[in-house]
């Protein structure tokens, strides 16, 4: 329990009935007043028919529990002691418990994960790695609470681009290229084939014909289009795996092309869609948002439909208790509107939409118009490159040099709320030094080395003695390891986990100069390598969360 919950539960049986303000313990600002105060006593006195303040504060501790100690000050503060013992205890559960602190909520649930999804036949570039970090994150946090976790790539892998890519793939590239193809290759027969279209009125047309044949089933085009899809499968995979991401399924746009039609009728049916110019619509009058088209006038479906489809046909198969969509801002509108309409048509299933700020580079949108793509696998390259200068010093390999850079790429984007926009910039994205990933993980290795040096060993037979106030600083810290993977999980933010590790580790820092260890006498020796062992280990866990390698050597 923390001690917020715990004074909670005393205000509660002190003044059963009362309208209770939000009830805050605050770091007390002395040591000498204990570790926290509350001031919610006074507050509350007058509501409660106290006259004087003290005498509500006396109910409160009356009513306390043991678990912490609590003293009247002044006029009715409350100051709350922890003590070492308390302590002990607190540490020795955490030490025991194999989910490191974190409570089991998700237990029995399941849900649905939709992140990453790039559209297919196009190189992941840098604005590709915040839907997929940040997806991850979640996906990784929510499994650690006992969640049954369905990771799903929803895939582009649908719509007008296969026309003008087929039209391209036959037209515009060399046997030897298609022979080879790559996503590259398919990148750039597309920008060749769409920018034809756009002065060639037969090759639009050509393009067209491609698309209407592919969406008729066309064994040719379908073969084709089959072949696109796996080599960005491919390629994809290729980023995944050095990113340690997995998906548990890849059903992509394309998986709900026959469902749209049938959803679009029961849309009519339940009169939410209507006819407007030849398309069929949904209003959002009462929710105040523009329409949304469900078909176009020329009889095609589209991005809401196809997401419309999707909601239903994952509730039919998995059932889920909530769908999280992580993809970047400018999409809010898109999941507001179809939010809603899958509301209306009674499915149950809770719909979140995450969304991120867009990454730009060097103040402008990045795009291949704007010439600014700095490819995903060029920045990993670069990412790896960096920190292998500073590994191969020290005997490091290749592979740390990768657990280490892309540990700093990462970090560097999930530090971040995931609501503020980025703009990229090399240095920052690979920082090595202050609040990074590299920080965290160099302090891992800290510990890692100190255990070394100690003989590794067994800190289970240990006991803990937190006396000193910074060695009380960190335990306390450790102790909301879960709890702050909780509130990571419940608000989106893998970011509250990031600040709490970079704080840990600080904390960690301050303890660790002001409390010799090693050369300490055997009993304070043996108490503080314990301590020292847990924090490793949950910086690990937390590190892990985040899709971050916590190597034990740097
Ligand atoms: N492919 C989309 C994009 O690149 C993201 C898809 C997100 N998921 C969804 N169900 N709409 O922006």
């Amino acid at each position: 329990m923390t001690i917020t919950e715990w004074l909670k539960e005393g205000f509660e049986k002190a003044f059963p009935g009362v309208e209770l303000p939000e009830i805050k313990a605050v770091p007390a600002t002395d040591p000498k007043f204990g570790d926290y105060q509350c001031n919610d006593a006074l507050e509350i006195a007058k509501k409660a028919g106290f006259r004087n303040p003290r005498e509500a504060a006396q109910k409160v501790v009356e009513c306390l529990s043991s678990e912490y100690k609590a003293e009247i000050a002044g006029p009715g503060f409350l100051n709350i002691t922890i003590t070492p013992e308390w302590l002990g205890s607190a540490l020795d559960s955490l030490d025991s418990d194999s989910n490191c602190g974190i409570e089991q909520l998700g237990a029995g649930k399941k849900v649905i994960i939709d992140y990453s999804s790039p559209n297919a036949a196009k190189q992941m570039h840098i604005g590709h790695i915040r839907s997929t970090v940040i997806g991850n994150a979640i996906d990784r946090i929510y499994r650690a609470l006992g969640y049954s976790v369905i990771a799903d790539n929803h895939l582009g892998d649908w719509g007008t681009q296969f026309g003008i890519l087929i039209k391209g793939y036959r037209e515009c590239l060399t046997q030897e290229e298609r022979d080879n193809l790559a996503v590259a290759t398919l990148e750039k027969c597309y920008v060749e084939s769409s920018s034809r279209a756009k002065t060639d009125e037969a090759w639009k047309t050509a393009c067209r014909e491609e698309l209407v044949k592919l969406q008729h089933g066309d064994p040719d085009d379908v073969e084709l289009w089959k072949k696109f899809i796996d080599i960005s499968i491919n390629e994809f995979n290729r980023m995944y795996s050095k990113l340690g991401v997995k998906f548990d399924t890849w059903r992509g746009e394309s998986f709900y092309r026959d469902m749209m039609a049938p959803v679009v009728a029961r849309l009519v049916e339940m009169g939410l869609a209507e006819e407007s110019d030849g398309a069929l619509v949904v209003r959002f009058e009462e929710e105040g948002l523009p329409l949304a088209i469900v078909r176009k006038s020329d009889g095609g479906f589209n991005y809401t439909t196809s997401d419309v489809a999707c909601v239903e046909s994952r509730i039919k198969d998995y059932d889920p208790a909530e769908i999280i969509y992580v993809t970047d801002d400018r999409q809010i509108l898109h999941f507001k509107q179809f939010f809603i309409i899958c509301s209306k048509m009674g499915m149950k299933a809770k719909l979140v939409h995450v969304p991120f700020g867009l990454m730009s580079y060097q103040g402008k949108a990045i795009s291949t118009r704007e010439g600014n793509l700095i490819k995903l696998d060029d920045l990993l390259a670069e990412a790896t490159r960096r920190a292998y200068e500073i590994v191969k010093e020290r005997g490091g390999d290749e592979k740390l040099a990768e657990e280490i850079g892309f540990g700093a790429v990462k970090y560097a984007d999930l530090s971040h709320d995931p609501a503020t926009a980025i703009d990229f910039n090399w240095d920052k994205a690979l920082a090595l030094e202050g609040n990074s990933g590299p920080y965290l993980q160099y302090a891992h290795a800290r510990v890692c080395s100190l255990m070394d040096k100690a003989g590794n060993p067994d800190v289970s037979a240990f006991r803990y003695s937190i006396a000193s106030p910074s060695e009380k600083l960190l335990a306390l810290q450790l102790l909301k390891f879960g709890g702050t993977v909780r509130k990571a999980a419940e608000n989106y933010k893998p970011s509250l986990l990031a600040d709490y590790l970079f704080q840990t580790a600080q904390l960690y820092s301050s303890f660790y100069q002001q409390n010799p260890i090693l050369k300490s006498e055997p009993e304070v020796r043996d108490a503080r390598l314990k301590l020292c062992a847990l924090f490793g280990r949950v910086l690990a866990k937390g590190l892990d969360l985040l899709g971050i390698a916590a190597p034990v050597r740097i």
